[in-house]
């Protein structure tokens, strides 16, 4: 195989209380193209990106070596890492909560995937996209599709797959500036109670089931979440005020997508969705309010 083109879709996770374990795809992609090269080319990214330490040429390697090691120890041939021409054609805005690293990772590994013939398993693939990650939140949905569960036992990421209600609308609200994962890692507390802790559980597991189920009640209380959003909230300016002209307009769900600064408002009815839209375009002009819906099926080769 010499060219390979993989399409693959933003990502948000947490949902309210489900931090670093629940996830949902989106209908907003990126496509990655690649094709085997004489040397190292990137385009479609800003200049500073275009090198070897670009996330997607560090997971496709990533993938390579984990495939050698593997080779060597069942005592068959290694095989040598090809140079790429990488072409990036981005709809999901980076640093902004929408899953942006896990696109890349995803890209990488699914690229070597195809070019060493499938020799990975799926539960292989999540692992060394979860590897460089650090959470299997984002690369899990990223992946698979639709909604997820996941976690880390033993070195290795396991994951649940749920349906999603196909009324669902993600009125995503994508302001203009950003929140580095790192910076929104560092203001959640490190210690929880133990109250907050059954809080998280319960709210999270009711969650998907109102997510499967499309339950607006359930979905408007199980939303809620004490563990990141009441810290991370300061870090996004416009949180309370793109709040409340959601719910103003008949949101029944308001959450922020990963580490933020993208929010989310959930309704099941497309009306109300484009006057969630009208009315946060008109308060918020320079941000981007995009209605999405649910991506089942996650990265594929196209
Ligand atoms: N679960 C991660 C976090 C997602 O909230 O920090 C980062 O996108």
């Amino acid at each position: 195989m010499k060219k390979l083109k993989i399409r693959v879709p933003a990502t948000s996770a947490n949902l309210g209380p489900g931090y670093d374990c629940m996830g949902l795809a989106l209908g907003l992609y990126s496509d990655f193209t690649f094709e085997k090269s004489e040397r190292l080319i990137i385009e479609g990214c800003p200049e500073e990106f275009r090198n070897e330490d670009n996330l997607v040429v560090k997971a496709f390697k990533k993938a390579y070596e984990y495939y050698n090691k593997k080779a060597g120890a069942q005592g068959s041939a290694q095989v040598s890492l090809p140079a790429l021409k990488i072409l990036i054609e981005s709809q999901v805005p980076v640093a902004r909560g929408l899953g942006s690293s896990a696109t890349c990772t995803v890209a990488g590994v699914l690229a070597a995937q195809g070019f060493l013939g499938n020799p990975f398993t799926s539960s292989e693939l999540l692992m060394l996209c979860t590897e460089l990650e650090g959470h299997p939140d984002n690369a899990a949905p990223c992946l698979f599709g639709g909604l997820t569960a996941s976690f880390m036992e033993d070195g290795m990421p396991h994951v649940a797959s749920f349906d999603c209600h196909e009324d669902w609308r993600y009125v995503t609200v994508i302001p203009d500036y950003e929140v580095k994962t790192s910076e929104a890692r560092k203001v959640v507390k490190q210690d929880i109670r133990l109250s907050d802790g059954v809080y998280s559980v319960s709210h999270a597991l009711c969650m998907v089931k109102a997510l499967e189920t499309g339950d607006i009640s359930l979905l408007g209380y199980s939303c809620r979440d004490v563990l990141h959003e009441p810290y991370r909230k300061g870090l996004i300016k416009d949180y309370d005020s793109v709040r409340e002209v959601s719910l103003d307009s008949g949101a029944d769900a308001f959450f922020i997508s990963g580490s933020g600064s993208t929010m989310i408002a959930m309704t099941r009815d497309e009306e109300v969705a484009e006057k969630i839209q009208a009315a946060l375009r008109t308060a918020f002009p320079a941000f981007d309010v995009l209605i999405l819906e649910a991506c089942k099926e996650g990265a594929a080769v196209i």
